[in-house]
């Protein structure tokens, strides 16, 4: 089944005046849908084709470059148009979920924003700024070059991104031109925390679930470990009739 472009959740001209409406049409019907139909092209007839884009990302390395670039490039764009809403801005609840574990992880917002802030500036050339959450449930600040993201086998820093910005020139330089600061500063008036709240609880969800099943599993355990001292008692009763 071919990746499908999905559709922007408001209008091409409602992140304005923070992100032009010129931006975000060629961003979405030129740059998102050239990744998505590359992708389809570069696993066009391979096993690929029935994976999700989230098991395709996580063995990234085993496949070409085209799927890491436009897998990637769909995979992040997706992503990054509902990180922001006309109704963004502000910050988590601080009783929140998400506003506690920020606390855990940054002690502030004004932390986490200066730390984010730096990520995504320093990010060289074209690439992204990513909010993640570990396996565990801890929040933290990377970012990756290109179409890579924390989700890749092949990324320095693996978790789960909750939250990302698009820092390639093609995101800002109609409207900011050279100035990725300012267009970085913008990002924080529109940014959907509700959305990245609703992320963070499904993140972290999994790894309760596997915990409950781990407090379950003794049941299963001691159900094996009868079978296995009942197969082990076989041996001795044959070797018992073979004496006999
Ligand atoms: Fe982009």
């Amino acid at each position: 089944m071919a990746f499908k472009l999905p559709d922007l959740p408001y209008g091409y001209d409602a992140l304005q005046p923070h992100i032009d409406e010129k931006t975000m049409n060629i961003h979405h019907t030129k740059h998102h849908a050239g990744y998505t139909s590359k992708l389809n092209a570069a696993i066009e007839g391979t096993d690929l084709e029935k994976a999700s884009i989230e098991d395709i990302l996580k063995k990234v390395s085993k496949h070409s470059d085209a799927v890491r670039n436009n897998g990637g490039g769909f995979y992040n764009h997706s992503l990054f148009w509902k990180s922001m809403s006309p109704a963004g801005g502000g910050q988590p609840g601080k009783t929140s979920k998400l506003g506690k574990a920020m606390i855990k992880a940054f002690k502030t917002y004004d932390n986490f924003k200066e730390q984010f802030t730096k990520a995504a500036t320093t990010r060289f050339g074209s690439g992204w700024a990513w909010l993640c959450v570990t396996r565990t449930g801890n929040l933290f600040i990377t970012s990756t070059p290109n179409q890579d993201n924390p989700l890749m086998d092949v990324a320095d820093k693996k978790g789960t991104p909750i939250a990302g910005l698009d820092v390639w020139e093609h995101a800002y330089y109609l409207n900011y031109q050279n100035k990725r600061g300012d267009y970085i500063s913008a990002f924080f008036e529109v940014i959907d925390w509700k959305e990245i709240g609703k992320r963070y609880a499904a993140a972290t969800k999994p790894a309760k679930a596997k915990t409950a099943k781990a407090k379950a599993k003794p049941t299963s355990v001691t159900k094996a470990a009868t079978k296995a001292k009942a197969k082990a008692t076989k041996p001795a009763r044959s070797i018992k009739k073979k004496k006999k």
